[in-house]
Order: structure tokens, then sequence, then C-alpha cells
């Protein structure tokens, strides 16, 4: 007998600043899953070499970053104003400190770091192990759930990235340029793609949603169909 409440693991990678995490946050909301932001693992384990010694005027000392590694226990917990989970760095909450620009300038040179992957790859294996997870990321559906059932690869013009990064990162008062985003957005892009390991690449079975002229609702309306669809025989 099929079982129509199995709950499956729904990846979502992409590019940065696409809306990937608003909007699995938002279909989590509504499948009543748990949402995992793989990125905020990333940028708390920069966060931690920053304030440690690890990266100095932006030179990020490899070995350092590593020797770190033990040091740092990565918890979430929810929070019912966000929706979403906290991210917590030994016990300390970082939620707010993760998403700088000192940080996102950071944070690709510390991904591409195989030992904080492997640290990072088994932690989010071991939160999705009982399924009911929407997980976003680089490299969800290609290394962490290369099973997952579904699969999405978001994409959006660098520019309307860059302008929605740009508006975030302002209405919170920092002090930013929309050249400065647009370049940092671009520089991701490139050193996601071009890394030796887990290169930000869309998996064979991704289905590719390009969200430069859609709202979270018409997102959400394409969704819930291709949902409806994957798991009508389930
Ligand atoms: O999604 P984000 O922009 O917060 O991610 C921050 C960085 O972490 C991004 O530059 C790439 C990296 N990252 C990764 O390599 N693998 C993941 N699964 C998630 C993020």
């Amino acid at each position: 007998m099929s079982d129509t409440n199995r709950k499956i693991i729904i990846a979502v990678d992409g590019f940065s600043s696409c809306g990937k995490s608003t909007f699995a946050k938002a279909i989590a909301a509504r499948l009543g899953y748990i949402f995992i932001d793989t990125g905020a693992m990333y940028r708390a384990v920069t966060l931690y070499a920053l304030e440690n010694g690890a990266i100095v005027s932006g030179i990020v000392d490899e070995e350092a970053v590593c020797r770190l590694l033990d040091r740092i226990a990565i918890t979430f917990r929810f929070n019912p104003a966000r929706g979403a989970s906290d991210i917590y760095v030994n016990g300390d909450l970082v939620e707010g400190k993760i998403r700088t620009i000192e940080v996102s300038n950071c944070v690709s040179r510390v991904s591409a770091i195989p030992a904080v992957r492997k640290k990072l790859v088994a932690m989010q294996q071991e939160m999705g192990r009982r399924r009911g997870v929407v997980m976003d990321g680089r490299d969800i559906g290609t290394v962490v759930f290369p099973d997952a059932e579904l699969k999405l690869f978001m994409t959006a013009d660098p520019k309307v990235r860059a302008q929605r990064r740009y508006d975030e990162l302002t209405a919170k008062g920092q002090q930013v340029t929309l050249e400065e985003i647009e370049c940092n957005v671009r520089a991701r892009d490139e050193a996601d793609m071009s890394r030796t390991i887990s290169p930000l690449r869309q998996a064979d079975d991704a289905v590719v949603l390009d969200n430069s002229r859609m709202t979270v609702d018409e997102q959400m309306e394409w969704f819930m169909k291709l949902f409806a669809e994957r798991t009508k025989n389930e």
C-alpha cells in the first residue's frame, strides 16, 4: 500500500543570492518539513575563522582553519518568530553575524577546503537521515543527497541577484554599494563553479527554476504543482 505521508528530501541548489533560502524556508513551512540552510553552516565556520585569527586581512590560512575545526560545534535551534532555525556556534547565536560582506568575501575560500566540506557534509547527511527536510546549498542534489526525491536548481540574472542582496543589506543598515555586491555575487558564482571539490553544478535530474521575474508566491505555485506530480505515486 502506498504511504501518502511518506516524507521526502527536497534539495535546493543554485547560485548565490537568488532567494534559495527564502524559497526553501517557505516550502518547508508549507509542507511541515525542516528547513536547513547549509550556506549558514559554511558562513558560521568562516565567521569563527575570522574571529580566531585564521583569516587575516582577507587571507585565509587553510591549515589554521583546519586546526580550528574540532573546536567548532554548530547547532540549530528553532526560532518561532522567524519560522526557521537560528544557527549557533559553541552555544553562541551567530545568525546576525554571518551575513556581513566580510564573511561573504571569504566564505567561498573556506568552503573550498576539503576538511571543512567533509565535516559539514557529514552533519548535513545526519540531519536529513529521517527525510522530511528542505535543504538549500550548492551540492545538496549532487553530493549530500544524490538520492533526493526532488531536486531544484535555482538561478536568476546576476544583476537582479545583486539588487536583491543590496536591498537586504541596506535595509539592515549595512554600508555597501551595488557595485561591490554585484562584484561579490559574480566572484562567488565563479569560485563556486570552478572549485575542485564539489563544485556548484546542476544535478542531471534537477528541475531548473529561473526566478529573475517571479515573486515568491509564483514560485510557490509552480513548486506545489511539481511536488504534487512527484509525490502522487508515493
Ligand atoms: O547560500 P550562501 O550564499 O549563504 O552560501 C555561502 C557560501 O557557502 C557560498 O559562497 C558557497 C558556500 N556553500 C557551499 O559551498 N556549499 C553549500 N552546500 C552551501 C554553501
